[in-house]
């Protein structure tokens, strides 16, 4: 994709959004990424130098998407550790420490952020004792790196796991982003659909617009856009008439969140869509890596829902469209029960029916 360009590309497998990375070397080098709260109408990079600055972007949603919040999180702890440097290796093995433990309070719900700090931190484990704290750091970044080229490949497969069950010409419905935007590139939901494209299957996809940010209508509809992917948007209210209508032969979302049974958070809205997919005889699928899956949860009552400021109702988009005083409830995700799930497209494979037994096979596949 040419970034800022209005035009879509012909060749999804082609156009590509580099949602972020690292640009330099370990010492003086950045994290680089896409501010997601300035699109559709603006792209614009940002360069993240400090780990407050990398928190505060998780936090406020500049990047976002469970991957991509774990990637981002990666690089975050290579930045923290460099601070340590001029107090040598102990320096470096503190300042690692307590940036994964701050990052590590940016957000509650996708667990893709606690299980890449800990592998940051794991992995630090294992730098020899002797090494450089220049070389230290250097090693971190190359894990970080890691981390990201393994979830480029990881959403490749789950694309081409998840297209086989796309039939040629039925409408995909999503919710919120889970798109090249939301991982290091091609995404999970959406790398199903990139994926059946690619295969020369006629695809068309209902984006739900998703209240109250709106990742459905900023960045899926401007992802499937770029990529020349035909994308109908719809309010959020409108996805029972449009299942109705018979529009929609699947719907495939991402995840942010998997306990042990396949109960999955993911964004506010998802639990309804479910819902009514089930109503409709509509499978419903979840697209996620293994990385989302949370084993230590039996189910999904033990995981966090992050709460988010009222204002992002109240006065979304900087115009008041409530009361002031009035009281808000306003959980950024919830939890989608197994039963009503069709299949989780992993890298590994599809894990269908969803329980227990069947995701621990295929996870230890
Ligand atoms: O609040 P967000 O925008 O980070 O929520 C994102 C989602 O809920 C996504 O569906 C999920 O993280 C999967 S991204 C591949």
């Amino acid at each position: 994709m040419i970034p800022g360009s209005d035009s879509p590309s012909t060749n999804p497998a082609e156009s590509v959004v580099t949602t972020l990375g690292w640009v330099g070397d370990a010492a003086t080098g950045v994290l680089r990424m896409i501010d997601q709260t300035r699109l559709p109408t603006e792209f614009v990079e940002i360069d993240c130098n400090d780990v407050p600055t990398v928190w505060e972007a998780i936090k406020a949603l500049r990047v976002r998407g469970a991957p991509a919040i774990g990637v981002a999180a990666a690089f975050g702890a290579v930045i923290g550790a460099r601070v340590g440097l001029r107090d040598g290796r102990a320096g470096v093995e503190a300042a690692l420490k307590a940036a994964a433990s701050y990052l590590a309070t940016s957000r509650p719900t996708a667990v893709n952020l606690f299980w890449a700090l800990d592998r940051m931190t794991a992995f630090a484990a294992t730098i020899e004792h002797e090494a450089s704290p220049e070389a230290y750091v250097n090693r971190l970044l190359d894990e970080a790196n890691r981390i990201a080229d393994e979830d480029r490949t990881t959403c490749r497969a789950i694309g081409r796991h998840g297209a086989e069950l796309v039939v040629s010409g039925q409408g995909i419905l999503t919710h919120c982003n889970a798109g090249g935007l939301a991982t290091a590139d091609y995404g999970t939901a959406l790398a199903v659909v990139y994926a059946a494209q690619e295969q020369g299957k006629q695809i068309h996809v209902y984006a739900d617009e998703t209240r109250p940010l709106l990742q459905g209508s900023r960045l899926t509809a401007w992802e499937l856009h770029k990529r020349g992917v035909p994308v109908t948007l719809i309010c959020d209210n409108m996805a029972a008439v449009v299942m109705r209508q018979g529009k929609v032969g699947m719907v495939v979302v991402g995840a942010d969140r998997i306990a042990a049974n396949g109960d999955t958070a993911n964004k506010i809205g998802t639990y309804g869509v479910a819902l009514l997919a089930k109503a409709h005889g509509v499978p419903f699928y979840v697209a996620a890596p293994s990385s989302t899956f949370d084993l230590s949860l039996p189910d999904g009552s033990g995981i966090p829902i992050e709460e988010r400021d009222p204002r992002e109702i109240t006065e979304g988009f900087g115009r008041v469209t409530a009361p002031a005083g009035i009281s808000v409830y306003n959980p950024a995700f919830d939890v989608t029960p197994s039963e009503l799930i069709a299949g989780i497209i992993t890298e590994r494979g599809v894990i269908s029916p969803v329980n227990t037994a069947q995701i621990r096979e295929v996870l230890s596949s």
